[in-house]
């Protein structure tokens, strides 16, 4: 099966480097790319296209599908919508991308990795599972098949995440040839916790995975659950190798697009927003960014902040909680039930709290990037809570670009506490009165330390940029 012009790096995600919307124009409609951001495609971007590296990911919804029937079948994307990366995107049948992507990827997956199941009812894997589970396989098949057309002889695959687990057993059918390597960017389950899939599924699933010659995980906790799991289940790793890649920040883009003309302005706009302190000084800020995952704890972030203006009410009117909470997955019931519940909440606090010149929440909800970065510059505290993260690129994110240095509140269950937990004030993320505590100890940090801290912090998340961090794995391969 293999092309004799194939690629000698590929890449597969469900989400890939770009996406497409169709505009009206009276006719058949215009589609306008936009270019995704994050580590992976400035990672591979890295290699730079000499190196020929083939991207292949999923069409996500109508726009992506309509782009693949107008661009040859989806085998190349213009090199102008991709930043000159060649990409090939899949047209999978809708129902069977949606039960793959929302029904087991997102709700099962994701469920089980980030441990978000309310046990006495859920999971009930049933006879819908099952018929879902089977979309899954196809939606792993097409990748598959895709792959092993795509790729030279001997040449390196690397998968990405939880929506492709199947990949690597599969390809490894199909091409013996080919080098294959897997990244988690999520936790992996305990494997009391992993054990709650089927046991066929969770068996599957791991010998999925352990088609690949090696696997990334971001810290050594996720790497050792997998193992854990493999132990447990398929009498151990098979001679599939693991190692552990802790994706940092991007310094030098953070911090030239955090100094850009669209930042200023917003920082300018926020600061009206939070106001000043009755005694004419500046306001604190506790800044957050997150999308709205189940996983990111941003409930009881607020439920923190209430407590800490309970409990000290000497805070009131001198700080203000900036949340950033940005839609994800709004397909999933249970995702836009969470959101609203976000937002009554902060709407509570603002109305039992907040003074004619005080909004104790601004929260906003609608994606910008250029926002993110103007808080990050202007936060005294940033709070991390998640319950449960692959790695949080947010903890690393705010002190590289921070302007005066940023206390940092991290969960103990983020995957970047491995790297930053000396410098951080770390938190149970459950315990919402030891994170009212963690907001005041970091309020009232001193300037100097504050700023140390800060520096220290941004040097251990820049240590491994996302083109390092992609080479590195390549190289290992
Ligand atoms: C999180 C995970 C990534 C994953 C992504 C998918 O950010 O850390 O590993 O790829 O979610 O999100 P999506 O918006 O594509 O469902």
């Amino acid at each position: 099966m293999a092309s004799t012009h194939g690629a000698e790096v590929l890449v597969a995600s469900n989400r890939g480097p770009v996406s497409y919307e169709l505009r009206p124009d009276g006719g058949e409609g215009t589609l306008h790319a936009r270019r995704g951001g994050g580590g992976l495609v400035s990672g591979l971007s890295a290699i730079g296209p000499d190196a020929g590296a083939v991207w292949v990911c999923a069409a996500l919804g109508d726009a992506d599908r309509e782009a693949v029937r107008r661009f040859e079948g989806g085998r190349r994307l213009p090199a102008e919508d991709t930043g000159g990366q060649r990409v090939r995107m899949l047209d999978i049948a809708p129902d069977v991308f949606s039960d793959a992507y929302n029904g087991i990827a997102n709700s099962v997956l994701w469920f089980v990795h980030h441990m978000l199941y309310q046990t006495p009812l859920e999971p009930a894997f049933d006879a819908e599972f099952r018929r879902r589970w089977a979309s899954y396989e196809s939606y792993n098949r097409a990748f598959a098949e895709a792959l092993a057309e795509e790729a030279a002889e001997g040449a390196a695959v690397v998968v990405q995440d939880y929506h492709l687990t199947l990949v690597p057993g599969m390809l490894r059918d199909f091409r013996p040839d080919v080098r294959i390597g897997h990244f988690s960017h999520t936790p992996w389950a305990p494997v009391d916790y992993f054990r709650m899939l089927p046991d066929d599924i969770a068996e599957q699933v791991l010998r999925g995975m352990l088609g690949a010659d090696r696997l990334g995980f971001l810290t050594r906790r996720w790497a050792d659950a997998f193992a854990g799991c493999c132990e447990a289940l398929t009498g151990g790793l098979a001679g599939t190798r693991i190692g552990v890649h802790g994706l940092g920040a991007d310094a030098e883009f953070l911090r030239e697009r955090a100094h850009r003309a669209d930042v200023k302005e917003r920082m300018a706009a926020l600061r009206e927003e939070i106001g000043m302190a009755p005694d004419g000084g500046a306001r604190r800020t506790i800044v957050r960014v997150d999308r709205t995952e189940l996983s990111k704890n941003i409930v009881r972030g607020l439920l923190a902040y209430r407590q800490l203006l309970d409990d000290r009410p000497e805070w009131r009117e001198r700080v203000v909680h900036v949340a950033f909470a940005y839609p994800s997955r709004q397909d999933l019931a249970v995702y836009r039930e969470y959101t609203a519940e976000v937002r009554r909440l902060a709407e509570e606090i603002n109305a039992r709290y907040g003074t004619p010149g005080w909004t104790p929440v601004v929260l906003h909800v609608e994606d910008d990037f250029a926002r993110s970065l103007a808080a990050y510059r202007i936060a005294d505290v940033a709070l991390v809570n998640p319950i449960r993260d692959g790695m949080n690129l947010v903890a690393k994110e705010v002190p590289v670009v921070s302007d005066a240095g940023c206390a940092l509140v991290l969960s103990r269950e983020a995957g970047a506490y491995a790297e930053l937990g000396d410098d951080a004030i770390v938190v149970n993320p459950y315990d919402v009165v030891g994170t009212a505590d963690a907001l005041h100890e970091a309020l009232t940090m001193a300037g100097p330390e504050r700023a140390e801290r800060s520096k220290r912090l941004a040097a251990a998340a820049t240590a491994l940029p996302p083109a390092q961090w992609f080479l590195d794995q390549l190289n290992e391969l």
